[in-house]
C-alpha cells in the first residue's frame, strides 16, 4: 500500500534560490541527501513530498529504493553512473553513506558524507550565488581508513537534468579548429565525452549546454586544465544525471591514510533564456573570480604581436621600426612573440633556455624594451615555460628533468618534450627564469604558451603526473602571480588549448586560436563566448590573406571579426599601404570608443539565416538600454529580400534608436521594441564577408 503523502517540513528540505533558477535537495538521514530539483526559480517557501512517500514502480525493482543522490555511489543498490569509484587492493570496492553532517550557511550547503564500513569521507559544498544564478560545486573525498584507497575516478559533480532536457550543445576541436559546435539530441543511450590530452583540449572547457522543452538551458564547465571526463546518463527513474569530473589515469591517485583528494570545481547554472543565458552567467561567474592586478581589470590594451609578421626571423633593426610603426597606428601594448631566446631560429631546438639570443640581441632584450616603452607601449614577452627541446642546453644538462616512461620513446610533438613540474628543482628553474626576465625588463604581460599534448607523462617515480603536472603548473603561475602581481599573463596552448575557468583564475586572456582567418573565427569565438567573457577573448586582425587558411579578407571585415574580443594586430605594419593604415587607425580607434562598451556586457549571439550571423553587447538596465550590434555576412546572400535580425534581447514595450556606426552614417532609425524582437531589424544589402555594425538606444 502506498504511503501517505506528508509535506516535509522545510527543514528536510535544503532550498537554494538564484534570480531566475533554485536547487531542490532532500536530506534522507544517513545517506547522502537526494536530488528533487534543479531548474527555474520556484518560491521561496518550498515545501514537496518525501521523494521516499511517492509511488515508483515496484516490479524488480529493491525493496528498499535508492533514487539519485548528490553522490550516488557504486555497488549498494544504485545502478547509474558512480560519482566514486575506489578500491583497496580490491576490497571495499563499493560505498554507501552511515553518517551525512548538513552545515548551511546562505546561499550555501555543505554535506560531510562518511562511511564507516569502507573508510571514506566526502565533503560536497553547493553555493547558489543569488545573483549570477551559478551553482558553485566543491567536493573532496578523504581516506578514513587504515590503509591506501586506490581512487580510478571521483566526480566533480552529479547534476540532475529533468526528462524534458532535449538538446545538447558541445563543442569539439583541434589546433586552428577550436570551439567548434555540436548540436545533438539527447537520447536514452548516454553521451560521454573523455579529454586525456593532457591538457584542457582544444575543444575547450570540459562542460555543455542542455536545452529544455521551454527554452530555458543548463549548463555547466569545470574550472581544470587537464584530463577530464563528463558523461550525461538516462536512469531509469525517469531522468537524466551529468557528471563532470577529471579524467584520471591508472594509479594516478592512491590515498595514504587521512589523506584528501580534492576534486576540481564546477560552475553549473541553469537559465530560463537558452544558451545566452548559461553564457550570460557563465561570464559573471568567471568575472567574480579573476584575479586582475590591482584589483580591477584596467582597459583591455591594443595588442602588436609579432608572431605572422616576423615568425622567428627577429632583426633587432626591424622590430624597432615595426614598434614605431605600431605606436602611430594606435597600438598600446608590444608583445614579442617566440624567436628571442638563446639559438631559437626555429621550432627544432632551445626551449627551456631562457635568455636572450645574443645574436639577434647583442644587448639584450632591454634596448628593444626600452624604445617600446619609450615610445609609450607597455612590453610584453612570450615564453613556454613548460616545454623543453632535446636540442637545448637544459634538456643536455637534465635529460630527467622531462616527463617521462622508462623504457618508453619519449615522444616529441612540434619537436619537444614536457618538463615534469612536480620535481621542486625543475619548477624552481623555471620560476628563476621567469623572475630573471621579469626583473630585469620592463615586461608587463607575458604571453604563455603550451605548445602539445601530454603523452608518456610520467615522472621520477614512474606514475602518472598528468594531475600533478596540472597543480604543479598552477603553483607556478601563483609564485610568479605572488612576486610580480603587476604582470597580466596571457593563456596560450597552440592557440586555444587551454581555456577553463581553472587558468582564467591566474591569466588575463586567452589565445583563442592561431586561425586568424575571420571567416573560420566567428563561429570560434562564438563558442568561446558560451563559457567565457569577451574581454578575455584575444582577437587579432590577422594578414590577407590568412596564413592558416589561404583565404583573403578586406581588411574591414577582419577588423569588425576582431572588434569584439581584446583586440590585437599580428601582421607587419610596417607594410601597410596608405589606404590601409588609415582604415588600421581607424578600427583601432573605434575599439577604444567601444571596448568600454564590449568589455563586461551582456553577450547575445544569433543566426538571423542566409548566411547572417550576429553578436550583440550590450546592458541591458532600465537605466541604460544601450547595445552593440556586429552583424556579419559570411556568405552571399540566396535571397532576394535580406532578412530581418530579430532581437529578442529587447523589451518589446520600449522604443529603440538605431544608428549605424560602421560603415559610419549620420541618420538614425526608430523601432518599437516589440517590432525588433519580432519583426526585426530590416538590413541593408551587404556583400558576403562584410560586416555592419550598429547601436540602438532605448529612447
Ligand atoms: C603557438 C601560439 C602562437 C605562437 C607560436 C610561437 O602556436 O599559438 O600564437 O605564439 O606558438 O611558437
Amino acid at each position: 500500500m502506498d504511503q501517505p503523502q506528508a509535506n516535509l517540513t522545510p527543514a528536510n528540505l535544503v532550498a537554494l534560490h538564484g534570480t531566475k533558477s533554485s536547487v531542490v535537495l532532500e536530506l534522507d538521514g544517513d545517506s547522502a541527501p537526494l536530488w528533487r530539483y534543479w531548474g527555474p526559480r520556484l518560491l521561496d517557501e518550498v515545501s514537496l513530498p518525501s521523494l521516499r512517500s511517492t509511488r515508483r514502480e515496484p516490479s524488480f525493482s529493491l525493496n528498499e529504493d535508492v533514487p539519485l543522490a548528490v553522490f550516488p555511489t557504486f555497488g549498494i543498490g544504485w545502478f547509474g553512473p558512480s560519482a566514486l569509484l575506489a578500491h583497496r587492493c580490491g576490497r571495499d570496492f563499493s560505498q554507501s553513506w552511515t553518517g551525512c553532517a548538513v552545515e548551511r550557511d546562505g546561499g550555501a550547503v555543505r554535506f560531510t558524507l562518511t562511511d564507516d564500513v569502507a573508510g571514506v569521507a566526502v565533503t560536497i559544498s553547493l553555493a547558489l550565488d543569488s545573483a549570477s544564478d551559478i551553482l558553485t560545486i566543491k567536493t573532496s573525498l578523504t581516506n578514513t581508513g587504515q590503509h591506501g584507497l586506490d581512487v580510478p575516478h571521483l566526480a566533480s559533480a552529479c547534476l540532475p537534468l529533468p526528462d524534458e532536457a532535449l538538446a545538447l550543445e558541445h563543442y569539439t576541436g583541434r589546433h586552428n579548429h577550436e570551439f567548434q559546435l555540436q548540436q545533438e539530441a539527447l537520447g536514452r543511450g548516454g553521451w560521454r565525452r573523455e579529454n586525456r590530452r593532457g591538457i584542457t583540449g582544444h575543444s575547450g572547457p570540459c562542460g555543455a549546454v542542455v536545452s529544455g522543452k521551454g527554452g530555458g538551458a543548463w549548463g555547466a564547465q569545470l574550472a581544470w586544465s587537464g584530463n577530464h571526463v563528463q558523461s550525461i546518463d538516462w536512469i531509469d527513474d525517469g531522468q537524466f544525471v551529468w557528471q563532470l569530473g577529471e579524467w584520471l589515469a591508472p594509479g594516478e591517485i592512491r590515498l595514504a591514510a587521512g589523506e584528501t583528494l580534492t576534486a576540481p570545481e564546477v560552475l553549473a547554472t541553469f537559465s530560463p533564456e537558452g544558451a545566452d543565458g548559461v553564457a550570460r552567467n557563465f561570464h559573471a561567474a568567471v568575472r567574480a573570480r579573476m584575479s586582475w592586478p590591482g584589483g580591477k581589470m584596467k582597459s583591455r590594451p591594443v595588442h602588436l604581436n609579432t608572431w605572422e609578421g616576423f615568425y622567428f626571423d627577429h632583426d633587432e633593426d626591424a622590430l624597432r621600426e615595426l614598434a614605431d610603426a605600431a605606436a602611430e597606428v594606435g597600438i598600446e601594448r608590444f608583445v614579442l612573440d617566440d624567436g628571442w631566446f638563446h639559438r631559437r631560429d626555429d621550432d627544432t631546438r632551445a626551449l627551456g633556455d631562457w635568455w636572450p639570443d645574443t645574436g639577434k640581441y647583442p644587448n639584450g632584450l632591454a634596448p628593444l624594451a626600452a624604445h617600446v616603452t619609450d615610445l609609450g607601449m607597455e612590453f610584453g614577452l612570450w615564453v613556454e615555460p613548460e616545454m623543453v627541446n632535446p636540442d637545448s642546453d637544459l634538456f643536455r644538462a637534465h635529460p630527467d628533468w622531462a616527463l617521462q616512461i622508462a623504457g618508453r620513446p619519449m615522444l616529441t610533438a612540434r619537436n619537444q618534450l614536457v618538463l615534469d613540474l612536480t620535481r621542486a628543482e625543475v619548477s624552481d628553474y623555471l620560476f628563476g627564469c621567469v623572475e630573471r626576465l621579469l626583473s630585469d625588463l620592463p615586461i608587463s604581460y607575458l604571453k604563455w604558451d603550451h605548445n602539445r599534448d601530454l603523452t608518456t607523462a610520467g615522472n621520477a617515480l614512474g606514475s602518472a603526473a598528468y594531475r600533478a603536472q596540472v597543480l604543479a603548473v598552477y603553483a607556478l603561475l601563483d609564485r610568479i602571480r605572488a612576486a610580480h602581481p603587476a604582470v597580466e599573463i596571457e593563456s596560450c596552448a597552440g592557440g586555444g588549448g587551454r581555456i577553463d575557468p581553472g587558468i582564467a583564475m591566474r591569466t588575463h586572456r586567452f589565445w583563442v586560436s592561431d586561425c586568424i582567418d575571420a571567416v573560420s573565427r566567428l563561429p570560434i569565438q562564438r563558442g568561446f563566448l558560451q563559457f567565457m567573457p569577451p574581454e578575455l577573448m584575444g582577437s587579432h586582425i590577422g594578414a590577407s590573406p590568412a596564413h592558416s587558411t589561404g583565404r583573403s579578407q578586406t581588411l574591414d571585415f577582419r577588423a569588425a571579426v576582431a572588434l569584439t574580443g581584446h583586440l590585437g594586430v599580428e601582421f607587419d605594419v610596417r607594410r601597410l599601404a596608405t589606404e590601409d593604415r588609415a582604415r588600421l587607425k581607424h578600427w583601432i580607434a573605434l575599439y577604444k570608443t567601444l571596448r568600454g562598451q564590449i568589455h563586461q556586457s551582456t553577450v547575445c549571439r544569433g543566426d538571423a539565416g542566409d548566411g547572417l550571423v550576429w553578436q550583440a553587447h550590450g546592458s541591458p538596465s532600465q537605466d541604460d538600454d544601450s547595445w552593440l550590434l556586429f552583424v556579419y555576412r559570411v556568405t552571399p546572400t540566396e535571397q532576394r529580400h535580406t532578412p530581418a535580425v530579430r532581437l529578442p534581447f529587447l523589451d518589446k514595450g520600449a522604443r529603440y534608436q538605431v544608428s549605424v556606426i560602421e560603415p559610419a552614417s549620420d541618420s538614425a532609425q526608430y523601432y518599437p521594441g516589440a517590432w525588433l524582437r519580432n519583426a526585426g531589424l530590416p538590413l541593408p544589402p551587404m556583400k558576403a564577408e562584410s560586416a555592419t555594425i550598429y547601436r540602438i538606444r532605448r529612447r
